[in-house]
């Protein structure tokens, strides 16, 4: 248990169960399914972000932990989704879903995942929380077709690639930590500034570990990024910092769709400074997640809301 995780324990159990509890289904392909993605862990960032944002507000009711479990069905839902669109074949150590049961499954399933969250926000009844919800989901939506539309594409500037990441990652911890703000009834756009900032900085680390993660501690296949033609930061830098064979071994491999290269790419990656520059991307918007956090009262929630973002960045040393 990571010490976040700690900070709201009893919380954070309660969320695990109604987790469990809400992937009822008299169909029993979707329960298989749905149990094997929870089961297999993850480290549920979402639902602590909007635990931290409700309680570090002073919340002191019990709706944040149906909503936190709300979050992490929107965010199983875009895996079950994203793992067939990108053809992954791991995921949180285990075989993906697509690869053990097919795509049509995977997708439908992912469906599921989202009317159940949609179901028990309704439950909830509170609009502008479902208008939170709503808006994110669709977000999240436009950033994966909008990466997808871009595969293979190796002119992808920093500017699209930043619009992409706040669309498919960042908007939903924008989204968490919203929500969170709204349960305890306080003014909601600095905690959606903090959620926008660790999901930014989040997402860059993850990219970076595509190169050079090691998916025993990742829990993915590394290189999956370079094998869909993504044009993510740390190719994005080294492209435009190589000598122009370099950039055209980069530019070809995008074109392809090929991971066949990963290895001098690796190389080139490591030698352009180019993870550098990405980790001080990434420490950049962890520092703004902080900033974010200036009017909160003083507690022991907000220092581990601080260290929660120095932990997105920290997962790469
Ligand atoms: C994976 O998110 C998808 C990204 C936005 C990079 P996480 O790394 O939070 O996945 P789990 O839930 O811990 O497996
Ligand atoms: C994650 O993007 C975004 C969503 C799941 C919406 P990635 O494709 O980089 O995530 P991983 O690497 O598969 O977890
Ligand atoms: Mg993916
Ligand atoms: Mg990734």
């Amino acid at each position: 248990m990571l010490p976040f995780h700690k900070a709201v324990e009893s919380d954070f159990s309660a969320v695990n169960d109604l987790i469990i509890a809400n992937l009822h289904s008299n169909v029993g392909l979707v329960e298989n399914i749905g149990h094997y993605i929870v089961g297999s862990g993850g480290k549920r960032l979402r639902p602590v972000v909007l635990l931290l944002s409700a309680l570090a507000n002073g919340y002191q009711g019990k709706q944040h932990q149906s909503m936190a479990a709300v979050i992490e069905f929107i965010h199983t839902a875009t895996l079950l989704h994203d793992d067939v669109v990108d053809v992954s074949a791991l995921r949180r150590g285990r075989e993906t879903a697509n690869n053990q049961w097919g795509n049509a499954p995977s997708v439908l399933v992912g469906d599921f995942i989202y009317s159940r969250a949609f179901q028990m926000l309704v439950e909830i009844g509170d609009m502008r929380i479902m208008g939170v919800i709503a808006d994110a989901t669709n977000v999240i939506s436009e950033g994966e077709v909008q990466q997808m539309a871009n595969a293979g594409n190796s002119s992808i500037d920093e500017t699209i690639y930043y619009e992409v990441i706040y669309r498919k990652t960042a908007k939903l911890f924008e989204a968490a930590a919203r929500v969170g703000a709204i349960l305890a009834a306080v003014e909601p756009e600095s905690m959606a500034a903090y959620g926008k900032h660790l999901g930014l900085a989040f997402q860059i680390v993850d990219d970076v570990l595509d190169y050079q993660g090691d998916s025993q501690s990742t829990g993915k296949n590394i290189g999956d990024d370079l094998a869909e033609g993504k044009m993510t930061l740390p190719l994005i830098y080294a492209r435009d910092h190589v000598d122009e064979q370099q950039r055209q071994v980069i530019c070809a491999a995008v074109e392809s769709k090929s991971a066949e290269q990963f290895e001098t790419i690796l190389e080139i990656v490591r030698q352009s400074s180019s993870i550098d520059y990405c980790i001080e991307q990434a420490q950049q918007q962890a520092e703004l997640a902080k900033q974010a956090l200036d009017g909160l009262p003083d507690s022991d929630l907000k220092v581990v809301m601080a260290e929660l973002a120095d932990f997105s960045v920290a997962r790469l040393s």
